[in-house]
C-alpha cells in the first residue's frame, strides 16, 4: 500500500509523536463488532459508553474474542504488544480493522480519544451524525513528552457546578490532559465540604450577590446583607468528580491555600487571624490580599492538619497543593503570637515563619502518604527538597526554575506569561471585562516547560506544565470555555508532542476542524485570531 509522509487526514491535537497517513478508508457502522482483549470491565464499559455517546454506535461484541479477522474494532490491553509507558498507545486503521493497543488503561483511553478525533474531524458534526463513518487509514504510535499535563480551575472567585466540571474533564480527556488542579479555597469563597469546620460551609462559602457588576467595582459586603452567592462541593460530589476524572485518565489535585488568600476562612473563624479586623468573604477586587492565618496560633496548625487529612481521605492523588503564593506578612510583623513563634523556633524572619508552616504541612502530608505542591513563593521560606514547586512568576526568571530543579525539586511549569488562560486572547474583546493582560494563541503554543540549558537528571525534575484559569473575570461556564478554547489545545500540544513533531503552522491548520467539532459538542470557542 502506498504511504504518504503527511496527510490532511491527520488533524489530531495534540499531534501524535509518530503518525503516518495511508491511502484508503475503513467504514464503521452500527454492525461493526468490537473485541476487547484483556480489558477490565470498567474500562470496557467506558469504551462502550464513549462510542455510544460520542459516535452514536453500539457495537455488537466480536464473537471471535481474540479479535482476528477483518471488519472489526479491536482494543487490546497488553504490555508486551504495546509501546512502553503509561500514556503510550498504538492505533492503526488498515487491512480492514481498527486496532488500538496499550500497556496501561490510560494509553487505551488516549487511543480512544485519537480514534474519536480521527472520525469526528473527518465526518463532521462532532462524529455523531450519520450511522456510517468513514475512518481514514492511518498508523499512529504515540506517547506523551511530559507526565504532568494539567489544567487548574479556580472555583472560589466564581463557583462552577459539577456538570460544568464534568464537561471540562471531558475536554481535558479529549486533548490528553491528565491533571485537574481544583483551586478550592481563596478569599472569595471556601468550596470543599469538611466535617470538622462547619462554619466554612455556613459562612465561608457564601457572599452577597454582585452579579452584573464589574469585578473591580463590586461593593464590599454590607452589614446585614444576605450572603447568597457561592456554594461548596459535598464529599459525595468530590468523590464523584474523582471517579469521573479517573475513568478519563485524569488525577484530581485539590488545593488548600495557606497561609494567605484566606479572607473566607477568617470570616468563618475570626480566631485564626492575628488581629480582630472584621474579615468577610470578598465580593470583588481584593488587593493587596492582606488576610493571613496566624502563624503563631496552634489552633491554626490543628485546622490545617485536619483539613489536609480530610482532603487526603477524599482525593487518591499522591499530591495535595498547599498554595503559598502572595502571602502578605504585614499582620505577622505586628502579631505577638507570630513573633513568639519566630523566636521559639529560631526563625530568621516572617518569610521563614511561612517556610516553617509549609514544612509542617508537608510533614503532615508525608505521614499521610502524600506529596505537597506549592506555588514558587514557598522557595523563599525554605522548603524540603520533597516539595514540588509550581512555578508561575515568569518575571523571576527561567534561571530560578533551573536552579530549583538542580537542587532536586520536581517542578510544574505554569508561567503566567504563557499559561494564564484568564488573560485576554486578543486586544479586542468586545467589552468583556478582563485582567488587562494578554496571552495570544501563538504565544501559548510556543510554551516550553524545559528551561534552556537544563539537561540530564535535572531536566527529569521538570514534570511538565499546566494552564491556569483564575476566575475573577470568568462569570459563567460559557465564559470559561471562551477563555480555554482554543488556548488549552495549544498547551496540550506543547506538553504532549515531541518538539520535532510540532509546528505552529500545522497546529493552526488543524484548528478550524476542531472548532467545528467542539461547537457540535456544545463548547464555546473564542473566534480564531490566528
Ligand atoms: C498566582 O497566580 N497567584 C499563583
Ligand atoms: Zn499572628
Amino acid at each position: 500500500m502506498e504511504t504518504k509522509e503527511t496527510s490532511p487526514q491527520i488533524c489530531i491535537i495534540p499531534q501524535p509523536a509518530h503518525s503516518e497517513g495511508l491511502d484508503g478508508f475503513f467504514t464503521l457502522d452500527h454492525e461493526t463488532p468490537l473485541a476487547l482483549r484483556n480489558v477490565d470491565e470498567d474500562t470496557a464499559d467506558y469504551i462502550r459508553g464513549f462510542l455510544n455517546t460520542r459516535l452514536g454506535i453500539d457495537p455488537p461484541p466480536c464473537r471471535d474474542a481474540e479479535g482476528g479477522g477483518t471488519n472489526r474494532i479491536v482494543f487490546t490491553l497488553d504490555e508486551n504488544e504495546a509501546p512502553r509507558g503509561e500514556g503510550a498507545y498504538r492505533l492503526t486503521v488498515e487491512n480492514g480493522c481498527i486496532r488500538a493497543c496499550a500497556g496501561f488503561r490510560t494509553g487505551l483511553v488516549y487511543a480512544l480519544q485519537s480514534l474519536y478525533q480521527l472520525i469526528a474531524l473527518y465526518n463532521g458534526s462532532g462524529g455523531g451524525g450519520r450511522q456510517k463513518k468513514t475512518v481514514p487509514h492511518i498508523r499512529i504510535t504515540d506517547y506523551p513528552r511530559f507526565e504532568w499535563r494539567g489544567y487548574m480551575l479556580d472555583v472560589s472567585r466564581h463557583f462552577f457546578s459539577v456538570d460544568h466540571i464534568e464537561k471540562q474533564l471531558d475536554l481535558m480527556a479529549l486533548y490528553k490532559l491528565n491533571k485537574f488542579h481544583w483551586h478550592f479555597t481563596d478569599d472569595h469563597g471556601w468550596r470543599m465540604e469538611t466535617e470538622t469546620y462547619p462554619r466554612l460551609m455556613d459562612i465561608g462559602a457564601w457572599r452577597p450577590d454582585r452579579s452584573g457588576a464589574p469585578w473591580k467595582q463590586c461593593r464590599p459586603p454590607q452589614k446585614g446583607e444576605p450572603a447568597v452567592y457561592g456554594g461548596y462541593y459535598t464529599r459525595g460530589e468530590m468523590r464523584h468528580v474523582v471517579h469521573y476524572a479517573a475513568r478519563r485518565g485524569i488525577d484530581v489535585i485539590p488545593e488548600i491555600e495557606i497561609p494567605g488568600h484566606c479572607s473566607e476562612v477568617l470570616a468563618a473563624y475570626p480566631e485564626f487571624a492575628c488581629d480582630d479586623f472584621p474579615y468577610t468573604v470578598q465580593t470583588g477586587r481584593y488587593w493587596p490580599p492582606k488576610a493571613i492565618l496566624c502563624g503563631g496560633n496552634d489552633g491554626v496548625m490543628r485546622f490545617l492538619f485536619d483539613i489536609l487529612e480530610e482532603a487526603a481521605g477524599i482525593f487518591p492523588s499522591p499530591y495535595i497543593h498547599i498554595g503559598g503564593d502572595e502571602a502578605h506578612k504585614g499582620n505577622w510583623k505586628k502579631c505577638p503570637k507570630c513573633q513568639r513563634r519566630i523566636k521559639e523556633r529560631k526563625l530568621k524572619n516572617e518569610e521563614a515563619l511561612q517556610g516553617w508552616m509549609i514544612r509542617e504541612a508537608e510533614r503532615h502530608l508525608a505521614a499521610l502518604g502524600k506529596k505537597s505542591i506549592g506555588w514558587d513563593e514557598i522557595l523563599e521560606g525554605g522548603v524540603s527538597k520533597n516539595a514540588v514547586i509550581m512555578y508561575w512568576r515568569d518575571w523571576k526568571g527561567e534561571g530560578r526554575i533551573a536552579e530549583a530543579a538542580r537542587r532536586g525539586h520536581d517542578i510544574i511549569a505554569c508561567p503566567a506569561s504563557h499559561c494564564y488562560l484568564d488573560y485576554s486572547e486578543c486586544k479586542d474583546e468586545s467589552g468583556r471585562e478582563g485582567t488587562g493582560r494578554y496571552l495570544s494563541l501563538k504565544k501559548a503554543y510556543a510554551f516550553e516547560p524545559l528551561p534552556r540549558g537544563l539537561e540530564g537528571n535535572a531536566a527529569q525534575h521538570i514534570l511538565g506544565g499546566q494552564g491556569n484559569l483564575w476566575t475573577e473575570y470568568v462569570y459563567t461556564p460559557a465564559c470559561a470555555e471562551y477563555r480555554l478554547l482554543p488556548r488549552l489545545l495549544a498547551l496540550s500540544e506543547a506538553l504532549w508532542t515531541p518538539p520535532d513533531a510540532r509546528s505552529w503552522e500545522g497546529f493552526a491548520g488543524k484548528l478550524p476542524l476542531h472548532r467545528e467539532c467542539l461547537s457540535s459538542l456544545g463548547y464555546q470557542f473564542h473566534r480564531l485570531s490566528l
